[in-house]
């Protein structure tokens, strides 16, 4: 299969793009503005095309999209709740006007497959049980806001020009290669380097975490028998409040709770996530990793792989952090 991978150079795009080509032979071309979130060491040795350039420049699109695909897989976007939160208009710019330019691109070229990565976030916040792909879009963030845009946007192709579009929502990944301004990266590298692990509020908010070759896995059943025009929800196969999280970061890098520092919380921060995934089951899909051993798995990769994040932990995230946490990286 010929594919179009938009975002490929970023965390769970990189890692689905290793997938696609090491399980299931795809040529793959991957469209990444390279963002402080892409990078092209993430996809060393995958003998990908790799084109530099924003969703939203349409000549960038054509380029990648060359002399034609069969399918694309649409992963970039601005992805950090924090960051939205102070700055939402490269979210809508990306996550919402840049999905609009990539549909117009594939009904031009009558591309036979479109899948949309979108969120769980899209579905806001629930106390108990789990949302469907029934449950009504209630976005709380601008991140999650502007999710949502992009979504309404996909299936409106649907209905208006026969796109064969399919939507697939994840839950909170974690695994190799995400950039540590998210929980359990953030943490992994604090807890490294002796740093305190910041925790908002109460620590008790709870996220259904799913693993990133996991949700790969699901994206490819979507992307091969997912019904057009349809959503289907890939939630992890456990939850935890963040506490746990990083308490369980700090047994697996052998550092003390003393660590720990509850901060100021998140303006707006959702309470639960929570997905019910029975429809991308009757594909055939299932978690393979649980989140103890996905847990596990992750700190060993920071571990082993200074090379990777060093260059990280010395450049954009270091201002970042001080910017956002008001101190400074040890
Ligand atoms: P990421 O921030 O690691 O990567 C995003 C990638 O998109 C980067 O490579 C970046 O350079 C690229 N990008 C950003 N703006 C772009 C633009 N205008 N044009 C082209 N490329 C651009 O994000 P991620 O965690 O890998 O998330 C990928 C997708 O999955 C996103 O759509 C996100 O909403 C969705 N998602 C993420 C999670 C999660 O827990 N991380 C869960 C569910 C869904
Ligand atoms: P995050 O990784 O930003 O993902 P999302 O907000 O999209 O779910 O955060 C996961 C949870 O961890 C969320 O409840 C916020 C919390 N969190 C902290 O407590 N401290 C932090 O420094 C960060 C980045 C997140």
């Amino acid at each position: 299969m010929k594919l179009l991978v938009c975002g490929g150079a970023g965390f769970i795009g990189s890692n689905f793009v290793r997938q696609r080509v090491t399980d299931h032979g795809d040529q793959v071309v991957v469209l990444d503005a390279l963002t402080y979130a892409g990078r092209p060491e993430n996809l060393e040795g995958l003998g990908v095309t790799l084109v530099h350039g924003e969703i939203q420049n349409a000549e960038k699109v054509a380029e990648a999209i060359g002399d034609g695909v069969d399918a694309i897989v649409n992963f970039a976007a601005e992805t950090h709740v924090d960051r939205s939160i102070s700055g939402p208009d490269a979210f809508v710019e990306t996550n919402v006007r840049g999905s609009l330019v990539l549909l117009e691109a594939a009904r031009e070229r009558e591309v036979k497959r479109y899948v949309q990565i979108s969120t769980d976030e899209v579905y806001g916040s629930i106390e108990e049980g789990s949302f469907t792909e029934e449950s009504p879009i209630v976005p709380s963030s601008p991140y999650s806001a502007s999710k949502a845009g992009g979504d309404l946007l996909v299936q409106s192709y649907l209905h208006t020009y026969g796109l064969e579009t399919v939507i697939a929502r994840g839950s909170n990944n974690y695994g190799p290669y995400q950039y540590p301004e998210k929980l359990i990266p953030l943490m992994v590298l604090n807890a490294l380097h002796d740093d305190k692990l910041p925790v908002y509020g109460d620590g008790l908010n709870v996220r259904n975490w799913l693993y990133v070759e996991d949700f790969g896995r699901g994206i490819s059943h979507i992307l091969a028998h997912g019904v057009a025009g349809e959503v289907y929800n890939v939630g992890g196969p456990d939850e935890s409040t963040n506490i746990e999280v990083v308490k369980g970061i700090l047994k697996h890098t052998g550092k003390d709770e003393s660590l720990i520092e509850y901060v100021t919380d998140r303006p707006g921060h959702d309470r639960r996530y929570s997905l019910g995934s029975e429809k991308v089951r009757a594909l055939g899909w299932s978690a393979q990793v649980r989140f103890e051993e996905g847990l596990e798995k992750t700190v060993a990769w920071y571990r082993d792989n200074a090379a990777w994040w060093e260059p990280i932990r010395s450049g954009e995230f270091r201002e970042y952090y001080e910017r956002h946490y008001g101190r400074a990286l040890g």
